[in-house]
C-alpha cells in the first residue's frame, strides 16, 4: 500500500468527498432538500425499503400530503392505503401519531435539536441523524448497512456490526469521519457510495477511489466483510384463508392483534402448522357448517410473502356462496371497497390474480 501524507481518515473523508462531487449522479428527489418534514417521511419510507421501491411511495406521500399539517389531519385509513405494499406498517402507525403530535404540541413546528427529533415515535439514532444533518446541516453522522459495508472494508474492521460492541466502535468511527462543515453532503456521500461502489454483491472496486487503501480490497477479503454475528432465524408460518364471496362481495376483517400486518385487512384466518389441503379447509369447524350451501369453491396455489424474520406461507379457499352470511368483526364489502382498503402484500396479489380488481 502507498504510505499516505495524511492520516487515513482525513484521506478517507477528502476523498469520498471528492467523489461525491465529481462522480456521483444518483438522483434522488429528497436530494438537497432542507424541509425537516419531508426529510422525516423519506427517512421513515426509506428505513426497510431500498431506495428504488421507496422513491415511488415517497412521491405519493408528499402529493397527497404537501405539509404535516395535510398528514397530521388525514384520516388513517387515506394513509395505511398510501403505504400499502411497503412493509412494516408500525413505521406508518408511528408517522401518524409523530405528525399529529407535532401539530398538538408545537403547532406544527418541526424539532430542531437532536434530543427532540430522537425522542419522535419511530425515530432512532440512524433517523436522527440524517433529519439533523440534512435539514440543519448538523455534524450526525449516519450509521445505516451502508455505512458499516464501507467503513468496516475500507477500514478492515472485522467487529460485527450487530454486536454491541461492533456498534460502538462504528459510531465512534463515523462520528470522526464526518466532514464537520459539510455534514448533509458527506451523510449522502457515504450513503450513496455504498449503494452505487461499495455494493454489497459486486462491488465496482477496480474503479473506486478509495481503493489504494481500502484494506479489505488490499487483503482480498472484501466479500467477507461486514461481519454479523447472527444469522436471522426466520420463524415459517401458514395462514390460510377462507375466502367467502357473495355476488360482487367479500368477507374481511381488520388486524388488530399485536401481530405482523396490525390495522391491516385480510380474510377469514386458520394459521395452522404446515399448509391447509382441501381436506383440511373442508374439516375444519370454521368451514365445515357453510359447506353445505356453497355454490362453488375453490383451492389456490400456495402463495408465499417473505418478511425479515417470518416466511409466510398463504392458501386460500375461495367459497361462494348465495348468502351474506354474517360473523363477528367481519364485513361484506364490494370491489370498490376493497380498492380503498390496505391488505397485506399477499392478499393483493391474490385479489390481482383473481381478477377482484
Ligand atoms: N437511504 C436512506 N436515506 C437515504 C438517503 N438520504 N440517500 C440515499 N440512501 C438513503
Amino acid at each position: 500500500m502507498k504510505v499516505l501524507k495524511i492520516p487515513i481518515d482525513e484521506f478517507f473523508t477528502n476523498t469520498l468527498m471528492q467523489w461525491h462531487n465529481r462522480f456521483n449522479n444518483r438522483q434522488m428527489p429528497w436530494k438537497g432538500e432542507k424541509d425537516p418534514y419531508k426529510i422525516w417521511l423519506s427517512e421513515i419510507i426509506l428505513q426497510q425499503t431500498r431506495v428504488e421501491q421507496g422513491l415511488a411511495y415517497f412521491e405519493k406521500f408528499i402529493s397527497t400530503f404537501p405539509s404535516i399539517h395535510d398528514l397530521a389531519a388525514a384520516p388513517d385509513e387515506k394513509v395505511y392505503k398510501l403505504w400499502e405494499g411497503l412493509g412494516y406498517y408500525s413505521r406508518c402507525a408511528n408517522l401518524l401519531i409523530t405528525a399529529r403530535e407535532i401539530i398538538k404540541t408545537r403547532n406544527g413546528a418541526f424539532p430542531k435539536t437532536f434530543d427532540e427529533v430522537i425522542a419522535l415515535k419511530g425515530v432512532g439514532n440512524y433517523t436522527a441523524s440524517a433529519i439533523m444533518s440534512f435539514a440543519y446541516n448538523k455534524p450526525y453522522a449516519v450509521v445505516d448497512g451502508n455505512v458499516f459495508r464501507v467503513l468496516s472494508r475500507f477500514f478492515g474492521i472485522k467487529k460485527p456490526i450487530d454486536s454491541t460492541e461492533g456498534k460502538k466502535y462504528f459510531a465512534e468511527l463515523s462520528a470522526r469521519l464526518i466532514h464537520k462543515k459539510k455534514p448533509a453532503l458527506y451523510n449522502q456521500a457515504i450513503m450513496d457510495f455504498g449503494a452505487v461502489i461499495c455494493k454489497p454483491a459486486l462491488p465496482l472496486c477496480d474503479q473506486c477511489i478509495l481503493n489504494t487503501h481500502c484494506i479489505a480490497y488490499q487483503s482480498h477479503i472484501v466479500s467477507l466483510l461486514p461481519v454479523k454475528e447472527k444469522k436471522i432465524k426466520q420463524q415459517k408460518r401458514f395462514f390460510n384463508y377462507v375466502v367467502f364471496t357473495c355476488g360482487k362481495k367479500v368477507l374481511v376483517r381488520q388486524r388488530f392483534s399485536k401481530d405482523i400486518w396490525k390495522n391491516l385487512y385480510e380474510f377469514m384466518l386458520i394459521e395452522s402448522k404446515a399448509s391447509y389441503t382441501l381436506k383440511d379447509f373442508l374439516s375444519n369447524d370454521l368451514v365445515k357448517p357453510v359447506v353445505k350451501n356453497f355454490i362453488e369453491i375453490n383451492l389456490s396455489p400456495i402463495y408465499k410473502q417473505k418478511l425479515t424474520h417470518q416466511l409466510i406461507s398463504v392458501a386460500f379457499l375461495n367459497i361462494v356462496i348465495d348468502e351474506e352470511i354474517q360473523f363477528d368483526e367481519f364485513v361484506w364489502v364490494n370491489k370498490k371497497q376493497v380498492q380503498k382498503l390496505s391488505f397485506p402484500r399477499v392478499i393483493r396479489t391474490f385479489f390481482m390474480d383473481n381478477k377482484y380488481l
